[in-house]
């Protein structure tokens, strides 16, 4: 008897052990793919651009749901971003926290459509209706010819975001030359699908022959529509710019130091150029949970190819009508910069890294006039910071 007993302990215990064991064995694992994911993205500025990566929804969704994103944004603070070499702390961070933020915003499903009366349902979530061809509502054809535009700034925003487009205008957007160059600006919207879709078109057609800056074309302007938003921007700067040495897409709520982007832009190549923040062996994100969920049937391989982050990106002219060719032949997948990358990589045409690692900023960088005086861009908190800041770097004096 006693002996049976001991038995049962003996294999109780060593059932115990077991489960430890592949306790222990699953640990190991995890920290080992924490790890590889660590080392292929080899050094801190890509691992910046990777975390960049990781929270990506929070930088993607502005058009959808601009309130949300402050919020989202109030928790990814900057401290999990470290330089060099990265903690597992920090790491578990990275990866821990986007599923954390990317809980309880907006699906698309949840997002009213006004037209319809029953809620839209797309044949396949991820399926993104380009290429197909969209026309313009309202144009400004003739805006690069006429101002001899060296660079052209295209903000895509959503059409009721007059506050934004207002507050560039008053701010950045009104830096029209810089050292005789002449930098345009143009706005670039989709079709209204809220609620009061009318009256905000009409608003729309009044603020566009008021101020001459709005590009209209007539997709739905929503967040799994950003990627036709883009290749519309492309087939706009092909079709009607291509007098202009370069062009840059900068969201509606980022800071823009002007005068550093045409620094940066004299000497730099006049072809098969892009920069931005480039990001390198980001990871697909397979977690049904996130916002940047890519199931393996839109897209198969475990990374994206390079591509510069959405928040603000540079390309020489040239490259408008290659990117538009080159999305004939490549799937097209919602998250808009990826999109781009994957044509650049179609075109077997690198990215190039900026000059200086902190030109481009994902998280919102506290001002500081120093700081802020060798920027390129930078996204912001609010529109009052994009207001202030800018007024501040103005007024005359030393910045450093
Ligand atoms: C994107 O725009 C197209 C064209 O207007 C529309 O058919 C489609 O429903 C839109 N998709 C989303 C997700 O809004």
């Amino acid at each position: 008897m006693e002996e049976v007993n001991e038995e049962r302990r003996q294999v109780q215990s060593n059932g115990r052990c077991r489960y430890r064991h592949s306790y222990v064995i699953f640990s190991i694992l995890v920290i080992l793919a924490m790890c590889y994911y660590v080392i292929v993205n080899e050094n801190s500025e890509t691992w910046k651009a990777t975390i960049g990566v990781l929270f990506q929804k929070t930088f993607h969704n502005k058009t959808s749901s601009e309130t949300l994103n402050t919020v989202t944004r109030g928790i990814v603070s900057p401290t999990t971003v470290t330089r060099g070499i990265v903690s597992p702390t920090t790491v578990t961070r990275g990866i821990v926290s986007p599923t954390t933020v990317t809980r309880g915003i907006v699906s698309p499903t949840t997002v009213t459509r006004g037209i319809s009366a029953a809620p839209w349902k797309p044949p396949d979530p991820y399926y993104v209706a380009y290429p197909h061809k969209y026309s313009f509502v309202i144009n400004e054809p003739e805006k690069c010819q006429k101002e001899n535009t060296f660079v052209v700034l295209i903000i895509p925003v959503s059409p009721g975001n007059v506050a934004a487009r207002d507050a560039i205008r008053s701010t950045w957007g009104s830096e029209k030359v810089v050292a005789d160059k002449t930098v345009s600006l143009l706005f670039l919207i989709g079709w209204p699908t809220s609620e009061d879709s009318e009256k905000l078109q009409e608003d729309l057609l009044r603020e566009s022959e008021k101020h001459h800056d709005i590009l209209q074309s007539d997709f739905w302007d929503s967040y799994y529509n950003l990627t036709i938003k883009t290749a519309v921007m492309l087939e706009w700067l092909s079709a009607y710019c291509q007098n202009a040495q370069y062009a840059m897409k900068i969201d509606s709520d980022m800071f823009l130091n002007v005068k550093n982007l045409v620094n940066l832009l004299l000497p730099a190549p006049k072809q098969n150029y892009m920069t931005g923040l480039v990001a390198r062996n980001a990871m697909v994100l397979r977690d049904p949970h996130s916002k940047w969920y890519l199931p393996i049937t839109a897209y198969s391989p475990f990374h994206y190819p390079p591509y510069a982050l959405g928040l603000g990106y540079v390309f020489s002219l040239d490259l408008a009508g290659k990117l538009i060719e080159a999305a004939q032949h490549v799937k097209a997948v919602y998250i808009e910069d990826v999109f781009v990358g994957m044509c650049m990589k179609h075109l077997g045409i690198d990215l190039t890294n900026p000059p200086d690692g902190s030109l481009f900023n994902v998280f919102p960088v506290d001002y500081n006039r120093c700081h802020y005086s060798k920027l390129i861009a930078t996204t912001t908190r609010s529109l009052e910071n994009i207001v202030n800041f800018w007024r501040d770097l103005q007024t005359p004096g030393p910045y450093c």
